[in-house]
């Protein structure tokens, strides 16, 4: 099993108000799975995805990945984790508007010290696998919805990493374009990435092969 959660909790404190996100998650996902998240707003999806990244830490509870137990990691730990095994995807796209689409994708590459003509070559090849090999050159606010989250997926694999996980990836994009997001999502899944996709939409739950139901941050039926 390649993600193993257990008695997960993960408690927000704000002002003295603490708000239980996450209650008692057991929750194992085998290498190469497609998996939806659903549940209503505030149900802990996001706060999930960001334990599930390395984000974020537990309030209590484990977390294995590749059976190693790394709830207990501090942030530079966990970035080293993170840097090597995931990549994300955010409803909004997260890329910077400075940087031209070459340049967002290849920055993971960047700051893991990769030669500059490796870059180079790499983020081609990415650029290709996305159908964004024109836009090379362009900045984020010169490209449709859909381009952006094409740039930010290219970004997100840059790296290879096994775990690609995504938080409402088609949820400011039209129906269409978010079936196109998802096909290269079905795509990667078919080249054996383990990917998690949260989402309001049924339709687009049902690119993955099994849904997790989350409601008042506990896992439903
Ligand atoms: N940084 C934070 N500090 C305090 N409370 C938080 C924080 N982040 C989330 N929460 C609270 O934790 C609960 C779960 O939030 P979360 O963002 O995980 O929900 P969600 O399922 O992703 O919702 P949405 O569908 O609206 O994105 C909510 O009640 C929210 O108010
Ligand atoms: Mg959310």
């Amino acid at each position: 099993m390649l993600i193993r959660l257990s008695n997960l909790c993960k408690v927000y404190n704000t002002g003295g108000v603490e708000v239980h996100a996450l209650r008692d998650i057991d929750l194992g996902i085998d290498r190469g799975e497609f998996v939806a998240i659903c549940g209503p707003s505030g149900s802990g999806k996001s706060t999930l995805m960001h334990i599930l990244g390395c984000l974020d830490r537990p309030t209590s509870g484990s977390y294995f990945l590749d059976d190693t137990p790394i709830s207990g990691y501090n942030d530079k730990e966990l970035s080293k984790i993170r840097n090597r095994n995931i990549g994300f995807v955010f409803q909004s796209f997260n890329l910077i508007q400075q940087l031209t689409v070459r340049e967002n994708v290849g920055l993971p590459l960047l700051y893991n010290r990769v030669p500059v003509d490796e870059i180079q070559k790499k983020v081609i090849d990415i650029l290709g696998d996305v159908e964004l090999e024109k836009r090379m050159l362009h900045r984020p606010a010169e490209l449709s919805g859909g381009e952006q989250q094409r740039t930010a997926i290219a970004r997100a694999i840059i790296n290879d990493p096994s775990i690609l996980l995504a938080d409402e990836p088609t949820g400011n994009l039209d129906t269409r374009i978010g079936q196109e997001i998802m096909s290269i999502f079905s795509r990667l899944h078919k080249d054996g990435k383990t990917i998690v996709v949260v989402t309001h939409n049924d339709a687009v739950a049902s690119y993955a092969e099994r849904q997790i139901n989350l409601m008042d941050g506990m896992i439903g039926l």
